[in-house]
């Protein structure tokens, strides 16, 4: 949430800046600003709406010239978006510009001092007490400031701070929320994410918790907050430039939906080796394996849902009973976790909020925490025990398709992985399990072919009101994404229900035209489905089935009916959800919406 941008060098910083900014609005897309300093001090320009409009005001970025600046697109927590509560802020005196990620949770409390103190505030942040405090403790030495100025605020923070006393430096220090520092040559960066620097420089540091960082064109020096220089090592991103772009395609949500095959086979194919799962990285020991008396499943929106298909999958293969938590409510719920507790952790971004802080506290009570995450150096992938990687590129399109399918396969493999490892899986059924997961990118690139299908549905019923999602077992599992998917892009009101559950209560809001769109690939309960499909469109219900090829006699009861190729059971959910992906996608293409940037939410939920 919130974007942040800075650079030092010898080129005009403020194209660099938008340029950085492009690659992180999906972090946030209520307003966006620039603070750089010029041959006049700091100057700053920002405004509401997208960052289009502050591009237009500065002429693309010619309008304001220097070679050392900071921005910020935000998504708006305390006060709404406006040209005033847009970042930058500047201090009383105009000598500090800070941009912030984060919340500062004292921040009331600080506005009282600071006001009492004679500073006046002008916007309804809780980041202009950031540029007040710096000015207020300020003698001099900048890295001095900050530190003063970290003792003093509670919550999480990444800051870029210009100090007009320094016309070549800049400042920037993190807690709790992402920065990288970007390494170049004769020029340095500072960014939420990686794609902001990537066409200047593949080098960077991973900032920890409470470092400080002083930046100048040759020099980057970073400091913990005893002020000891600290040493980092140099990561080098290894990623194609081209993954964060859109190449050719209208949005990035329909670029990443059909680089699913792709990312998938990396995920997968590496840790295949000689017909058994190798997580090279992954150290749980046969004694801890063994000993595993419980699994918590704990992550938000997508990744939970990956985590409700993982209970089944896991509890299938390996008969080790696992819970699945949504993780804002996780750390409130007095959770059982002992060192007997595996807490497989899911997230994309590595960064979310919610899942870092239930991350925390299932280590604080003892258990052994397994990350699986998309981005490389997250927090999460940091702080967790193990971490298995999924290969899924940079997501950009705030709805996720390609990391919700690798974190699939990630899951599987760790199932198969402990079953493998506590010899609960007999040679053959190992073998058949693999070959679904090494066939599963060709299926999903003939469901794709199919796409002109699903258009043509989704023609048919953009403007509905509102749509059911029905599934039982592991189709349940997936309705909850299709159904988050359609919601999130174009803000149809959607519900997904266990299709038995249907009849308690919720069967009274189906009427003439209600879509439903009936999950029917769990073979053993086909049956009970189609009973489900003839009680909805006896009250007048569309439905949409999704069924395996060859169970043809869904056709006597569905409106349509999208085929998924024959596979194993378990992986299923890995194909069912394609046509749902693509189903939401084309909907909100259809209404005119901005299917990437969805209104209200971000990519990163970095606060709680
Ligand atoms: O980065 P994370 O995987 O931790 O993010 C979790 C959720 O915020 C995320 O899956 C969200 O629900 C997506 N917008 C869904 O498309």
């Amino acid at each position: 949430m919130c974007g942040i941008v800075g650079y030092v060098g010898k080129q005009q910083v403020t194209p660099l800046l938008l340029e950085g900014l492009s690659k992180l609005e999906y972090r946030g897309y209520d307003s966006a600003g620039v603070a750089v300093m010029t041959e006049h001090g700091i100057e700053v320009k920002k405004s509401k709406g997208r960052l289009s409009i502050l591009s237009d005001m500065l002429d693309g970025g010619d309008a304001l010239k220097g070679n050392m600046g900071i921005g910020h697109t935000r998504w708006a927590t305390h006060g709404e978006p406006s040209d005033t509560n847009s970042h930058p802020h500047l201090s009383q005196s105009g000598k500090f510009a800070v941009v912030h990620n984060g919340i500062i949770e004292n921040y009331m409390k600080l506005r009282t001092y600071l006001t009492q103190k004679g500073f006046t505030f002008l916007s309804e942040t809780d980041t202009e007490v950031i540029a007040h405090l710096v000015e207020y403790y300020y003698e001099g030495d900048i890295v001095d400031t900050v530190i003063k100025v970290m003792n003093k605020v509670e919550g999480s923070y990444a800051l870029g701070i210009l100090c007009a006393d320094q016309p070549d430096s800049f400042v920037a220090v993190r807690k709790e929320s992402p920065l990288i520092v970007g390494l170049g040559e004769g020029e340095n960066f500072i960014a939420s994410d990686i794609p902001a620097i990537l066409s200047h420089t593949r080098k960077v540091y991973f900032l920890e918790n409470n470092e400080i960082v002083m930046l100048t064109a040759d020099q980057v020096k970073v400091f913990n907050p005893d002020k000891e220089e600290v040493t980092k090592s140099v990561y080098t991103v290894d990623w194609d430039i081209h993954a964060a772009e859109k190449g050719g395609y209208e949005h990035f949500m329909f670029k990443e939906i059909m680089e699913q095959p792709r990312a998938i086979a990396d995920t997968v194919k590496p840790r295949i080796k000689d017909g058994t799962i190798v997580l090279d990285d992954i150290s749980l020991s046969d004694e801890y394996l063994k000993n595993i008396q419980k699994i918590y499943i704990v992550a938000c929106g997508s990744a939970y849902h990956v985590g409700v298909v993982g209970k089944y999958v896991i509890e299938e293969m390996t008969r080790i009973p696992v819970e699945v938590s949504v993780a804002s409510e996780f750390r409130y719920a007095n959770p059982i976790v002992n060192e007997r507790t595996l807490v497989v952790v899911i997230s994309q971004s590595g960064e979310t909020a919610d899942t870092i802080a239930a991350m925390r506290e299932a280590k604080r009570l003892g258990g052994r925490t397994f990350a699986i995450v998309n981005a490389v150096g997250s927090a999460i992938a940091r702080e967790a025990d193990d971490v298995l990687y999924t290969w899924a590129g940079p997501e950009i399109a705030v709805a996720t398709t390609k990391a919700y399918s690798t974190q699939l396969n990630a899951i599987y493999m760790l199932s198969l992985y402990v079953a493998q490892r506590l010899s609960l899986i007999e040679p053959v059924k190992l073998a058949a399990y693999i070959k679904a997961l090494e066939e599963l990118p060709e299926k999903i690139e003939k469901l794709l072919e199919n796409k002109g299908e699903i258009q043509y549905i989704a023609s048919k019923y953009y403007n509905s009101k509102s749509v059911f999602f029905l599934g039982r077992s592991l189709d349940y599992a997936v309705a909850l994404e299709g159904s988050l998917k359609l919601k999130e892009i174009s803000y149809i009101h959607s519900e997904a229900y266990a299709a038995g559950e249907l009849k308690h209560g919720t069967i009274a809001l189906i009427e003439e035209g209600t879509v439903v769109v009936a999950l029917c690939t769990v073979k053993s309960l086909f049956d009970k489905m189609l009973s489900n499909i003839k009680e909805v469109k006896a009250r007048g219900a569309v439905v949409i089935a999704i069924a395996e090829e060859g169970h043809t006699e869904i056709e006597h009861e569905a409106d349509h009916v999208i085929y998924v190729p024959k596979s194993n059971p378990l992986v299923m959910p890995s194909e069912v959800v394609v046509p749902l992906q693509l189903f939401s996608y084309y909907v909100s293409s259809l209404k005119g919406l901005d299917i990437d940037k969805p209104r209200n939410l971000a990519k990163s939920v970095t606060v709680e």
